[in-house]
């Protein structure tokens, strides 16, 4: 058995979540069960990033402690996920005490080694972002993130030894091409590397600015730095560095999107390599989702709701619609209307019309029994292939993050289908009562049906219940199957006998008029 680990960033406790959080997150669950029904033996973390200035000042401007404002929004991740039918199998927050004291052993570890030092430091800080500019890294004197000034800083802290491990990290990412994926973020931590613009990791915030952090194991005066902390959670979760979870899970890949690309492929595989640790397997990198094209997020306040979206559409299709319409690397436009659009292409016309008259029409011409096949024509024969094909295609992209095109490849067969039903015209073959014909027609179509549903369990998880049900099966309470690829590989599966349901309406239509009158 194969072990699985996925990670989500583990998102900023300062404003709720949002539609881009969802994103991530969404991504992460459908891979956790698209694994477990490849059989793998799967861990899905996400959590909070509690540490740090921009917490104070968010909790401030509330008139509440800092430990009483990050309890309730992270409340608020928490309590979100389940709503979006996602089965983590940890939460992890950077102010639990296990988290803390794993931080402070890393610190030791580092330091003991001799990668730690002290040191003056002058720079422009944002804070936004948590870190420190160069000169150089500034547009026209401002943070390129958050167009803000930042503040020029001079102290004395405690400094990674960072720049020591740079030409290692670049040949490492150099000889494993998939180490960072897709291959526009590999090339631009590259270009990163090359510029030699990087330089140690000041590590370290003095408790006289800020005491809102895991204090340094080696100076009571000091708090870490809240990347530093906050890029420990991927192993601190997991009992690093001896539980059983670290010793099954440990390397994992990790998702996120391309705001964080640097903090994740170059502190923290430098971090890693000073523990003598493992590398991770692949940071997978994404876009953003733009509304109108600006980037959503919560500093401009263009924020689209994840649970105003499953009330209005439904979870499923929220969640197919998130996987489908983003090229994963690229950024993908969020509106409603194109939401509304993708739903009535791929779920109502595609799928649901397939379902629905297919389950029609062995009502009507078996009693909603899978009627047992004949010999298979070349008609037949082109679907099966085809259904092996998509299927063998769908597990290879959704495996490497190419969501939508495996998606698209799934697809291809739902339409074919479709037309093999208008082609095979089983209403003619009814009307001569050629049943053995019939029969098989009707076999294959079904046979088929059950396929692209145990593939959808992944991103579509009650759907794919729900269909599968419809199709006389019991998926029970787990993954649907643990063993797709061989599913991939048969076209078995559906006995002749089984009783089906006799009508299926999961997605119906959604009328553009009636949701524009809605709106105020
Ligand atoms: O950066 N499009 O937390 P964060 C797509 N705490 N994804 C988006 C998005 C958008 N418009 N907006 C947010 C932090 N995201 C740190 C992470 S990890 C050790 C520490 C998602 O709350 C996306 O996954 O700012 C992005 O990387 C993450 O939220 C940033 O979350
Ligand atoms: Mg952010």
């Amino acid at each position: 058995m194969k072990n699985f680990y996925i990670t989500t960033p583990i998102y900023y406790v300062n404003a709720k979540p949002h539609l881009g959080h969802a994103y991530t997150t969404i991504v992460a669950d459908s891979l956790s069960r698209f694994h477990k029904t490849l059989g793998d033996n799967t861990m899905f973390l996400t959590g909070t990033d509690e540490h740090g200035d921009k917490i104070v000042k968010a909790a401030e401007k509330q008139g509440v402690s800092p430990k009483e404002f990050v309890d309730g929004i992270s409340g608020l991740f928490q309590q979100l996920w389940p709503h979006l039918g996602i089965e983590n199998d940890a939460f992890v927050r950077t102010t639990d005490e296990d988290h803390k004291a794993r931080v402070q052993r890393f610190l030791q570890q580092v330091y003991d080694a001799g990668d730690i030092y002290f040191g003056e430091f002058g720079g422009h800080y944002c804070y936004g972002c948590e870190r420190f500019y160069t000169e150089k890294e500034l547009e026209n004197g401002l943070c390129p993130q958050h167009l803000t000034k930042p503040e020029f800083i001079s102290e004395k802290n405690y400094f990674f030894r960072m720049s020591k491990y740079l030409p290692w990290l670049r040949e490492y990412i150099e000889s494993h091409p998939d180490f960072i994926r897709p291959e526009r973020y590999r090339n631009e931590v590259l270009s990163m590397l090359e510029s030699g613009a990087l330089e140690d990791l000041c590590i370290s915030r003095p408790k006289s600015r800020l005491t809102w952090g895991i204090e340094l194991p080696f100076d009571k005066d000091y708090v870490c730095y809240v990347w530093f902390d906050a890029l420990l959670n991927y192993i601190s979760a997991l009992g690093w560095p001896d539980g059983e979870k670290y010793k099954t899970f440990w390397p994992g890949e990790h998702l996120v999107a391309k705001d964080i690309l640097k903090p994740h492929a170059v502190f923290w595989p430098t971090m890693l390599k000073a523990a003598g640790l493992p590398m991770y397997q692949h940071l997978n990198v994404h876009g953003y989702w733009l509304v109108r094209d600006t980037k959503m997020s919560k500093s401009l306040g263009n924020v689209v709701e994840p649970l105003e979206m499953r009330q209005k559409y439904g979870l499923d299709a929220f969640r197919y619609f998130l996987l489908r319409e983003m090229h994963f690397g690229s950024d993908a436009s969020f509106s409603e209307e194109g939401m509304v659009t993708r739903i009535n292409a791929d779920l109502a016309n595609d799928l649901g019309n397939l379902f629905s008259r297919v389950l029609s029409m062995t009502a009507k011409y078996f009693e909603s029994k899978v009627p047992q096949p004949g010999e298979f024509s070349e008609d037949d024969k082109a679907i099966v292939e085809l259904c092996a094909t998509a299927m063998t295609n769908y597990i290879q992209l959704f495996g490497n993050t190419q969501f939508a095109q495996g998606l698209d490849s799934l697809w291809d067969l739902v339409r074919a289908l479709n037309k093999y039903v208008d082609s095979q015209a089983p209403w003619t073959l009814f009307k001569q009562g050629d049943t053995t014909r019939l029969g098989t027609v009707m076999y294959v179509l079904l046979s088929a049906m059950r396929k692209v549903a145990l593939c959808l369990w992944a991103v579509m998880p009650d759907a794919s219940r729900t269909l599968l049900e419809q199709l006389g099966q019991q998926p029970g309470e787990g993954p649907v199957t643990t063993s797709l690829e061989a599913e991939a590989g048969n076209f078995d599966g559906l006995q002749p006998g089984t009783e089906v349901a006799a009508s299926s309406n999961l997605f119906p239509r959604i009328d553009v008029k009636a949701l524009q009158q809605e709106a105020p």
